[in-house]
C-alpha cells in the first residue's frame, strides 16, 4: 500500500467481516439506499452485491480519488468527497443503511491537524477527536429514522472516558442492536494491530423514543477469536440499553455484574469524601528537582554525575535535613504500583526565583497530609502522603480527605483493595493511566466504626513494616483487607462468591 493511502487510514476489511456486517442489516428493500462513506477498494460494496443488493442502490464515497476505478468496475457510482467535512444540512436523513470501516486517524495525524478547525466546528459538541468517532456521528446524522448502521471500528470508544460524549450521543439517538468484539488478528496481514469492535445501530432518536431506546435489549458479544465465530459466538450477553447509563462516563461495558452496577447506581461518589487535585509544573524538572540522599534516585544521580558527558551537567542531591530548611520541599512525581508507603525520593527547590517559574494551581491544597495515587500504574496504587508535599501534574495525584471522620489509613486500605482495583481498573479505565475524574466517580459507602478500625490496624502494620524494610511482603494483611472491604460491601449489595473469586483471581496482589 502506498504511503498516501496509509496517511488516510486505509486498512482493508476482510470479506468474512464485511459479509457478516452486511448480514446484520436485515432485509434491504429494492427502493432503499445504502452508503459506504469511506469505501476504499470496496470490500463492503462487494459484500452488498453478493447479498443481492442492486448496484444502483449503493453509494460509495472516499476522499481518495484513486479508488474511483475499483468501484466503477463493480458498476457502482463513486463520489470523491471528504465525507466528514462536506457534511451540510442536505445530508441529514438521506440513507436507509450505512456500512463501512471508518479510518482511524487520531489527533496527531496530519489529516486531523490540517482540518482541525473545520472538524471541531462540526463535531466539537460530541468531543469526537479521532476520525472513526466523527464517522459514527456523521453517519448517524445521515441515516433516516429507523435506518441501520454497521461499522467495524477500534473498540476504544466503548470504554475510554474521553469518548463519554460520543457514547451519550449514541444512547440518545440509536437503538444499539449489537456490539461484538472482533478478532484481534483481523488486520495482521496489513501489519495493523488493533482491538476492533463491530457495532450495529438503528437510528431511533428524539425524546419520544426514549422509552424504546431504554428498553431495547442489546446483544453484547465478548472478544471472538476468528471470523468463523461471527456466526456462532460462544457467549452472547443480553443487556437492557438503559444499563449503559448506569456506570460513570456511560461506559459500554461487556460483563459487569448486576450487583456492581447497583453499587455504582446507588452509592454516593468518592469525591464527596476525598478529593484529588492536579499538581504543578516546574517547566524544568532537571533544574529544579533534586534527589534526596540515601534513596535509589540519589544513587542514580551520583552515578550520572560520575559519568557525565556534558561538563556543566549536575544532578543535585540534597540532605534530608535540607527538607527542614524551607529551601526544599518533598516532591511526588512517580507512578508505579507501590502501595501504602514509599520513601519520598525527590525534593523541589523552593526560593522566590524558582517559585516564579513554577505553575502552581491555586486550588490544590499542597502541603496537607493525604493520599497519593499513582497516575500511571497497571493496578490502583495509593500511598501515604505526609504533610508538606507538592506533587507533579503527571504521574502522581495528591488526594485530600474531605470527610475527616474517615481516616487516611481507611482510604489507603480501601483504594488498595482488590474490589477497588476492579472498580477502577477493570471497569472505569482499562488503560495504565488513571484520571482524577475516574477516581472521583468511584462509589463509596461510609464504613462503620469496626470496619474502619479493623482496616486501620492492618494498614498501620503494613506502613510500619514497609518503613523498616521496603520489600516487606504484606500479602497476609492484604488478604484480610480485601476480605473486610468485600464483606462490608457484599452485605449491602448482595455480592456473590463468583465475584469474590473473580477479584481474587484477577484483581488481587496475590492472584
Ligand atoms: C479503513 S479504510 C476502509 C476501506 C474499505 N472501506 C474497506 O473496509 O476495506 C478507510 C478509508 O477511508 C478513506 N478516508 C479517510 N478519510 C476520509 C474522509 N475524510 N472522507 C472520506 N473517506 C475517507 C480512506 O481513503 C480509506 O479508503
Amino acid at each position: 500500500m502506498d504511503s498516501s493511502k496509509k496517511d488516510l487510514g486505509a486498512v482493508l476489511t476482510p470479506s468474512g467481516t464485511s459479509d457478516f456486517i452486511v448480514s446484520k442489516l436485515g432485509k434491504i428493500k429494492s427502493n432503499q439506499k445504502v452508503l459506504d462513506p469511506c469505501v476504499g477498494p470496496g470490500a463492503f460494496v462487494k459484500s452488498l452485491l453478493k447479498a443481492g443488493i442492486k448496484k444502483t442502490q449503493i453509494s460509495a464515497y472516499d476522499v481518495n480519488l484513486a479508488y474511483k476505478t475499483d468501484i466503477e468496475e463493480l458498476g457502482v457510482s463513486f463520489k470523491a468527497v471528504d465525507t466528514l467535512i462536506s457534511f451540510d444540512s442536505d445530508c441529514y436523513d438521506e440513507f436507509d443503511f450505512i456500512v463501512g470501516n471508518p479510518p482511524y486517524l487520531n489527533k496527531a495525524s496530519s489529516y486531523v491537524r490540517e482540518n482541525r478547525v473545520k472538524l471541531k466546528k462540526i463535531y466539537g459538541k460530541t468531543n469526537a477527536h479521532e476520525t472513526y468517532s466523527m464517522f459514527i456521528v456523521n453517519s448517524i446524522w445521515r441515516l433516516k429514522e429507523g435506518g441501520k448502521l454497521g461499522f467495524i471500528t477500534s473498540d476504544t470508544f466503548l470504554t475510554l472516558s474521553t469518548h463519554k460524549k460520543l457514547r451519550e450521543f449514541i444512547l440518545n439517538n440509536c437503538i444499539i442492536n449489537e456490539i461484538l468484539l472482533a478478532p484481534t488478528n483481523l488486520f495482521d496481514k496489513q501489519k495493523v494491530s488493533t482491538y476492533p469492535a463491530i457495532i450495529i445501530l438503528t437510528k431511533c432518536s428524539g425524546d419520544s423514543n426514549r422509552q424504546v431506546r431504554n428498553n431495547n435489549l442489546m446483544s453484547i458479544i465478548s472478544r471472538i477469536k476468528n471470523e468463523d465465530e461471527y456466526w456462532k459466538p460462544q457467549v452472547v450477553n443480553e443487556i437492557k440499553q438503559r444499563r449503559y447509563k448506569s456506570l460513570p462516563f456511560s461506559i459500554f461495558f461487556f460483563d459487569v455484574e448486576d450487583q456492581i452496577i447497583d453499587l455504582f447506581e446507588n452509592a454516593p461518589k468518592l469525591d464527596n469524601f476525598i478529593k484529588g487535585y492536579i499538581g504543578m509544573h516546574t517547566h524544568d524538572n532537571k533544574k529544579y528537582i533534586a534527589a534526596i540522599e540515601s534513596t535509589e534516585l540519589a544513587d542514580i544521580f551520583r552515578k550520572k554525575n560520575n559519568t557525565k558527558i556534558k561538563q556543566n551537567e549536575n544532578f543535585k542531591i540534597v540532605l534530608r535535613s535540607d527538607l527542614k530548611t524551607e529551601k526544599w520541599k518533598p516532591y511526588l512525581k512517580r507512578g508505579g504500583g507501590d502501595q501504602y508507603y514509599r520513601p519520598i525520593m525527590e525534593a523541589l527547590e523552593w526560593n522566590e526565583k524558582a517559585i516564579s517559574v513554577y505553575d502552581i494551581p491555586s486550588t490544590a491544597p499542597f502541603e496537607k497530609e493525604g493520599v497519593v495515587i499513582s497516575g500511571i500504574s497497571s493496578k490502583l496504587a495509593a500511598r501515604y502522603m505526609p504533610k508538606g508535599c507538592y506533587w507533579d501534574s503527571n504521574k502522581a495525584i495528591g488526594f485530600i480527605a474531605k470527610d475527616k471522620s474517615i481516616s487516611i489509613e481507611y482510604f489507603l486500605g480501601l483504594l488498595n483493595s482488590s474490589l477497588y482495583n476492579y472498580l477502577s481498573k477493570g471497569i472505569i479505565n482499562n488503560t495504565n493511566s488513571i484520571q482524577i475524574s475516574g477516581i472521583h466517580s468511584l462509589p463509596f459507602i461510609k464504613p462503620n466504626k469496626k470496619t474502619q478500625e479493623d482496616i486501620e490496624v492492618l494498614v498501620k502494620q503494613i506502613i510500619e513494616n514497609k518503613k523498616k524494610s521496603l520489600g516487606y511482603d504484606y500479602t497476609r494483611e492484604q488478604k484480610s483487607i480485601d476480605d473486610i472491604i468485600f464483606n462490608f460491601y457484599a452485605v449491602r449489595f448482595n455480592f456473590s462468591s463468583k465475584l469474590k473469586k473473580k477479584l481474587e483471581e484477577n484483581y488481587s496482589i496475590y492472584k
